[in-house]
């Protein structure tokens, strides 16, 4: 097999796909989470989307070697995740959606009993422990307790922990769900730079925008399998038509019209909005990868009538 990694670099012949899924089956009770699943999937980023409740972190647990499948092929690394947990957990990294960092010790605390957990000697634990909190902008916070921290500032702690053994596959399962655009986007940064340095990414979002950002490979999960994979131009690509937009003077966007995409049905909608509101202005754009999820699932990718219904 040959495949080229996310920054164009030639993989070895022989590489083992990152993460390689053959049939994959888990239920929780009588619930069947993931059902058949399949993929195979080259070093890089990838992110997993789905909404609440889809298998996201069921998955990222049987891959990163926290619970059992009932059946299928799975290989992490070229490790049966199960079978060879003890050797592929020197090579990964988890940060969970619910981060265990003990909120009465300091960050700096943390960093080095995790680097001791993971086997530092304590002048190394204490190295890498600087290395990492000044690398994610939290020297100036290293000796507070982490209960007093933002939950930004939490979070980037909880990758910074996992990446104290120098992962080659970092998981992370929502790492940015709850935080504010700001507190993202400087984990997006963190997230893309660890990418840069080649360390692969299997990450699991809600967000897709996210998707779109970070992930050279995004996995659409649902019905207990992924339905849809590619890069995000691909994946665009795939539901195919372009979506008209108009916008008033101001610039804003008054109106979406979803078209087929082809020539004809772009100008029949076109001539439309000309007779019935001669001055908008007109952009025409490929679909978000909101409307992709729609129109694969045909279901929205957030189950925004139960979340307004509770609201
Ligand atoms: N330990 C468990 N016992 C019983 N059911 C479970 C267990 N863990 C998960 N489930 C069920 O399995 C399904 C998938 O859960 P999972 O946590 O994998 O979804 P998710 O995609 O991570 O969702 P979210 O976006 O809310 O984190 C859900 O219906 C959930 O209730
Ligand atoms: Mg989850």
């Amino acid at each position: 097999m040959t495949y080229t990694d996310s920054r164009g670099a030639a993989a070895p012949e022989d590489a083992p796909p990152l993460i390689h899924v053959t049939g994959l089956r888990k239920s929780h009770g009588r619930h069947r989470v993931l059902d058949d699943l399949t993929l195979s999937l080259p070093p890089g980023v990838h992110a997993l989307l789905g909404p609440n409740g889809a298998g996201k972190t069921t998955f990222v647990s049987i891959l990163s070697t926290l619970i059992p499948r009932d059946s299928g092929e799975v290989r992490v690394l070229g490790l049966d995740p199960w079978a060879d947990r003890r050797q592929l957990q020197r090579l990964i990294s988890l940060t969970g959606q619910h981060a265990a960092v003990d909120e009465s010790l300091s960050g700096e605390e943390n960093m080095q009993l995790m680097g001791r957990l993971f086997g530092l000697s304590r002048s190394r634990a204490r190295e890498r422990s600087e290395a990492l909190l000044a690398r994610f902008g939290l020297t100036e916070h290293a000796r507070r307790r982490v209960g007093t921290y933002s939950g930004g500032m939490r979070r980037k702690l909880d990758i910074a922990v996992g990446l104290i053994p120098e992962p080659r596959l970092l998981f992370l399962d929502e790492p940015t769900t709850g935080l504010d655009t700001r507190s993202r986007q400087a984990l997006w940064d963190e997230i893309q730079a660890l990418a840069d340095q080649g360390t692969s990414v299997f990450l699991t979002t809600q967000y897709l925008e996210e998707a779109d950002v970070l992930a050279d490979q995004v996995l659409v999960l649902h019905g207990g399998r992924i339905i849809a994979s590619g890069t995000a131009e691909e994946l665009k690509a795939q539901v195919g038509g372009s979506t008209i937009e108009l916008r008033d003077d101001a610039g804003h966007v008054c109106e979406e019209i979803p078209t087929g995409g082809e020539v004809d049905d772009v100008a029949r909608v076109l001539h439309g909005v000309a007779e019935s509101r001669p001055g908008m202005r007109v952009t025409v754009r490929r679909p978000s990868l909101d409307e992709v999820f729609l129109q694969l699932t045909g279901a929205p990718p957030t189950d925004q009538i139960t979340e307004e219904a509770l609201s």
